[in-house]
């Protein structure tokens, strides 16, 4: 039996090609591929600049810490994401304060946000998740920095507007299977170059002026930069690709059993995740476990889209819609390297294992 693997990078020959080119080159650390790549991406989302760095996590710290964010300041976040929002408030020494989600959208409540806010807050850190950019309009409205984490999503818009240009400053990750990959590496992009100049000093720490305790090596490679620019021209395919899928399960999935991500008007997806949640009846977490087994006895590995929401880990209460979507949202496979006929396959064994 061939298993239909929940996420898997989408790499072929211009890939091998450009990282080939590299290795020849003899120059594999940081050079002209890694400042290609930072004005490759920087055109793609029309901002000023990008510095580009070891991960997505580093590249939220390092934005942390060029908005001068450390002891006694405190950052708003979701509760319903990974770790890594979290970790990089810890690393500059903030206080995390997390907000509860919008149900619907699985992004940041901006009423949520509001009334978390303390005279201390200095930033937001917004994740647009899945795919789905968050309500960019009203977060902007509440007049606090935002830092945008575009970690899983790209080339999405919310009123026109592209995921990554609002924000004082956005982070990318280009983790293996994210939308565009590099292995492991991050980008903090901005139209500020003062900030930009601040990440750059940052991730480096050879030949600064004074020594910075903050500097680190956290840098990327060449060799990483030459996948994400072979990465970067395929984008536009890769998400043209992401989107077939999606009419796909969405013509396949009843949506009186599964709700199907929610597209707000004025809003585009670019379906990094497909997310559903299904009937109120399986929300134990041992009938959730038996489900995802059962569906991968028949080869669909499928995940929960958040390994553990933050206030779960940090024992927190009240945040009903982060506990909703823990205890009935699953990912299902979509990545590019998917065939239709996957896909629909995909989608009758999840309705067949839902018991
Ligand atoms: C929303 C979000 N932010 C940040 C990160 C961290 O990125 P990285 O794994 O490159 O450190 C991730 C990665 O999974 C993510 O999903």
């Amino acid at each position: 039996m061939t298993m239909i693997p929940h996420s898997r990078p989408s790499l072929g020959q211009e890939d091998i090609r450009a990282v080939t080119e590299v290795l020849r080159s003899g120059q594999v650390a940081e050079g002209p591929a890694v400042a290609q790549f930072e004005r490759g991406m920087a055109a793609y989302l029309g901002l000023q600049g990008g510095v580009a760095v070891s991960s997505g996590t580093v590249a939220l710290e390092l934005a942390l810490r060029a908005l001068g964010v450390g002891h006694g300041d405190n950052v708003l976040l979701p509760s319903y994401v990974c770790s890594a929002p979290w970790l990089a408030v810890q690393r500059v020494g903030a206080q995390a304060r997390i907000v509860d989600i919008d149900p619907e959208t699985y992004n940041l409540d901006p009423q949520k946000v509001r009334k978390a806010r303390t005279s201390r807050t200095r930033a937001v850190i917004v994740p647009h998740m899945f795919g789905l950019p968050a309500d960019l309009t009203t977060l902007q409205s509440l007049g606090i920095p935002l830092i945008e984490d575009c970690a899983q999503t790209l080339g999405a818009t919310e009123q026109g507007r592209s995921v990554g240009t609002v924000g004082i400053l956005t982070i990318c990750s280009f983790y293996a299977t994210k939308l565009l990959c590099t292995g492991e590496g991050g980008m903090v992009l901005s139209n500020d170059a003062v900030l930009l100049e601040r990440v750059g000093a940052l991730r480096e720490y050879d030949q600064a002026p004074s020594l910075n305790a903050a500097a680190f090596n956290c840098k990327m490679t060449d060799l990483q930069a030459a996948m994400g620019i072979a990465q970067l021209d395929q984008l536009g395919t890769f998400l043209e690709q992401r989107a077939a899928l999606a009419a796909i399960y969405r013509e396949s999935l009843p949506a009186e059993i599964f709700t199907l991500p929610f597209v707000p008007s004025g809003r585009t997806h670019c379906y990094y995740r497909f997310v559903v949640r299904v009937p109120k009846g399986l929300q134990s977490p041992d009938e959730f476990t038996a489900y995802l087994s059962r569906m991968a006895h028949r080869g669909l590995q499928c995940r929960k889209p958040v390994f553990r929401p933050l206030h779960r880990y940090l024992e927190l209460p009240d945040f009903p819609a982060s506990d909703e979507a823990d205890g009935a949202a699953i990912s299902l496979p979509i990545h590019p390297s998917l065939t239709e006929v996957e896909i629909r396959q995909a989608a009758q064994i999840v309705q067949d294992e839902l018991r």
